[in-house]
């Protein structure tokens, strides 16, 4: 039988910014709750095309801790759609082996959501073939913040030492400390036509390619995400190093 952190480690890491909801909307003249909508369709069609086009862990921005500054209503809005979403779409996960796990802080979650974080994430742990990851309340800087604090914590009582990058990467989603140091992220999508991480994985994209589109998130799906890949496979990835060169 696979093991989670198997899961976790075969296949690309693909993170998406899930941007374009309110605009998508504006253009219909709906409401930008309209928009957020059509965007939890769109996050279905992706999740079920991940694990077919060789993703392993795909991580989706939800929701960023800046986003509490929202108007109230949509700000609900969004918090039912991740609700209905993990409260749904859990027995899909399960039967198609995939890993839900919720990143970002819990303590400002509605007691509603946090309710059907803790029976998804109880309930799928263990799929071996997707791991998928949904950011809520998340922020990259203030989740390295956090590892840093408690690694010192830590480190000041057992006076240890070691690999500090290790150490800390394993602190950057306390929510899941089995689930190990955090992986680097093969390919980062923005959607929308805006070009910027807003304070997403920063630690975990320190290599990462970057792919941006114009696609609006709400017209996102399989097809986008071929393309995106498609595009992935023909960069060539260095990481600091030299340029392949042929040895004839
Ligand atoms: C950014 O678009 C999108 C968000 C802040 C929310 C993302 C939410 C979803 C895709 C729907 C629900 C998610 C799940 C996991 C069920 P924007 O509103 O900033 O778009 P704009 O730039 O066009 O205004």
């Amino acid at each position: 039988m696979q093991s989670t952190l198997d899961a976790a480690t075969r296949g690309l890491h693909v993170a998406i910014i899930m941007d374009g909801n309110g605009r998508w909307a504006a253009v219909r003249g709906k409401p930008r709750t309209a928009g957020h909508r059509a965007g939890a369709k769109a996050v279905r069609r992706t999740v079920e095309a991940a694990p077919g086009l060789s993703i392993g862990t795909l991580t989706l921005y939800a929701f960023s801790s800046d986003n509490w500054k929202r108007p109230p209503d949509e700000v609900a809005t969004l918090m039912r759609l991740f609700r209905d979403y993990l409260r749904g779409q859990t027995a899909r996960c399960v039967e198609k082996g995939v890993d839900l796990r919720v990143i970002g802080r819990r303590d400002r979650l509605p007691d509603d959501v946090l309710a059907a974080v803790r029976a998804a994430e109880e309930s799928t742990a263990g799929g071996s073939t997707l791991v998928l990851r949904l950011a809520v309340d998340y922020s990259a800087r203030d989740a390295i913040a956090a590892a840093a604090e408690l690694l010192a914590r830590e480190g000041a009582r057992s006076g240890a030492e070691g690999d500090v990058r290790e150490a800390l990467s394993g602190h950057l989603d306390p929510e899941h400390p089995g689930a190990g140091a955090a992986r680097d992220v093969d390919l980062l999508i923005r959607t929308g036509g805006e070009q910027r991480l807003s304070d997403f994985l920063l630690w975990e994209c320190a290599y990462a390619e970057l792919y941006f589109t114009p696609v609006m998130w709400p017209d996102f799906g399989a097809e986008q995400l071929e393309a995106a890949l498609a595009e992935f496979r023909r960069r060539e990835r260095r990481f600091g190093g030299l340029a392949r060169v042929a040895t004839g």
